[in-house]
């Protein structure tokens, strides 16, 4: 049944279509609203606004529902690999021992830079944070291969896979370079994640213990962090797409917005705020009433998210991976104990209960990662590895929609109207 909304703007009825998604969920189609009648909508920060129909990621954020391609996340976590399900997001079914077999093999064949980019790596002073690095690197990688730039679509396999595999490669080089450690090539023989880890942490001649606990619980990191629907960075890889800008242009992009505290910057910023409390000697009481009385402007990081008003899934999983990981590796980190008491009281105190603000997937990520050795200012570099397939998936459905056009959102202007050029003198 084709529902439709009236408005009613200065006493004249509008009618405007809806339109309804395969979970119910109803968007009002607002497409014709400023020819109808002048006005456009506001919504700042976008919290009511559908930018696009996706077929990729669901998300029920009142039921903590998260679903990608219709599969729920507890389940892949469970049994699927970060390869696996980079082939579902992207390519929209489960593959077939083939197609994952062509996969893997597609990746293996892209996974080396171009010899020329290490010349690049040298140019980054040491201060130059990790994110800044990827951000540059994977747009310069594109100047190797011009075909991407041609967008060709028969080619698109090509470039997706060098994308996923190249951000991995570029990843370990940049921390290999901001600790001044030789660059270590990637092994064909290795898969995915246990090969990040070899070039991360392997020295020549000497091959890392590549711990299979350790290997798991990082492409476990990458699944989770796979794709978000439509967030600040994915939204912004759609944008930059929608000008027809080409993948890796478009996924240069997403790093920058993914670098920001308030979104994948998150997972360093909580490790901070650990590392803070707990040099502080506070059990975390002190903070959370700084953060309540709002005088020092602070937030609870890892805590909160725009959609989620129950509880973020990817948290609960990454929360007990936490646990285990730890376990397995007979590690105890008294910042894990910090978090749990800050969950504690704050999903017991009202000021956070009235706001439903509760632990999203950050708030324990970097404690697994501490604990693998990752370094703090790699936290987010290891969720942008992680996104790169939720970003490719949302490129092609852009490049696809033969109804998609440029994004060009509208304002209302609130500056001075128009008034006459004051000469210098008289200023
Ligand atoms: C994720 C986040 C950006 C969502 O922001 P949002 O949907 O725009 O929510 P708002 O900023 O409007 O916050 C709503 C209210 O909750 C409060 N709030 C939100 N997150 C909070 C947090 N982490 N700590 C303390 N208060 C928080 C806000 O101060 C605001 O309070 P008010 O109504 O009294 O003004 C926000 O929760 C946040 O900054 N979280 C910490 C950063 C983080 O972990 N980001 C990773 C997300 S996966």
């Amino acid at each position: 049944m084709n529902r439709t909304v009236e408005l009613n703007i200065d006493g004249k009825p509008v009618e405007l279509p809806t339109v309804v998604g395969s979970e119910g969920e109803v968007g009002i189609d607002i497409a014709t609203l400023r020819n109808k009648t002048g006005c456009i909508t506001l919504d700042p920060g976008y919290g009511n606004t559908g930018a696009c129909k996706s077929a990729i990621t669901f998300i029920d954020g009142e039921q903590g529902i998260l679903r990608y391609r219709g599969y729920d996340i507890a389940e892949l976590a469970e049994k699927s690999t970060f390869i696996e399900t980079a082939y579902l997001l992207i390519y929209g079914e489960l593959p077939t021992r083939p197609e994952l077999a062509a996969f893997s093999d597609l990746l293996t064949e892209n996974q080396m830079l171009h010899e020329d980019m290490r010349h690049l790596f040298d140019g980054f002073p040491p201060t130059a944070h990790p994110m800044a690095i990827l951000s540059a690197m994977i747009n310069a990688a594109s100047s190797y291969h011009p075909n991407i730039i041609s967008k060709r679509e028969e080619r698109f396999p090509w470039h997706a896979a060098r994308l996923i595999s190249q951000v991995r490669t570029i990843a370990a080089y940049s921390y290999r370079k901001a600790h001044g450690l030789p660059t270590i090539y990637p092994k064909t023989t290795l898969k995915y994640t246990a090969n990040f880890l070899h070039m991360m942490f392997s020295h020549p001649g000497e091959d890392c213990d590549l711990k299979p606990e350790v290997v798991k619980a990082l492409d476990l990191i990458f699944l989770l962090h796979a794709d978000h629907e439509q967030n600040c960075s994915t939204s912004t890889v759609r944008m930059v797409a929608s000008s027809r800008a080409n993948l890796f242009a478009s996924a240069s992009a997403g790093v920058c917005a993914l670098w920001g505290p308030l979104h994948g910057g998150a997972n360093q910023a909580v490790l901070e705020m650990l590392e803070e409390i707990h040099a502080d000697g506070d059990d975390g009481t002190k903070f959370l009433n700084q953060v309540k009385n709002k005088t020092t402007n602070r937030r609870l990081m890892g805590f909160g998210h725009r959609v989620y008003k129950n509880f973020d899934p990817r948290a609960v999983i990454i929360k007990q991976q936490c646990d285990k990981v730890l376990s397995q590796l007979h590690k105890s980190d008294p910042l894990l104990d910090i978090a749990k008491k800050l969950e504690e009281i704050a999903l017991h105190d009202d000021y956070f209960i009235a706001r439903k603000l509760y632990p999203n997937v950050d708030f324990y990520s970097g404690i697994i990662m501490r604990a693998i050795g990752i370094p703090m200012d790699m936290f987010t570099v290891m969720f942008a590895i992680g996104r790169m397939p939720g970003w490719i998936a949302n490129y092609k459905e852009v490049m696809e929609d033969t109804d998609s056009r440029i994004c060009r959102p509208r304002q209302i202007y609130t500056g001075s109207t128009l008034r006459s050029y004051t000469p210098m003198e008289s200023r």
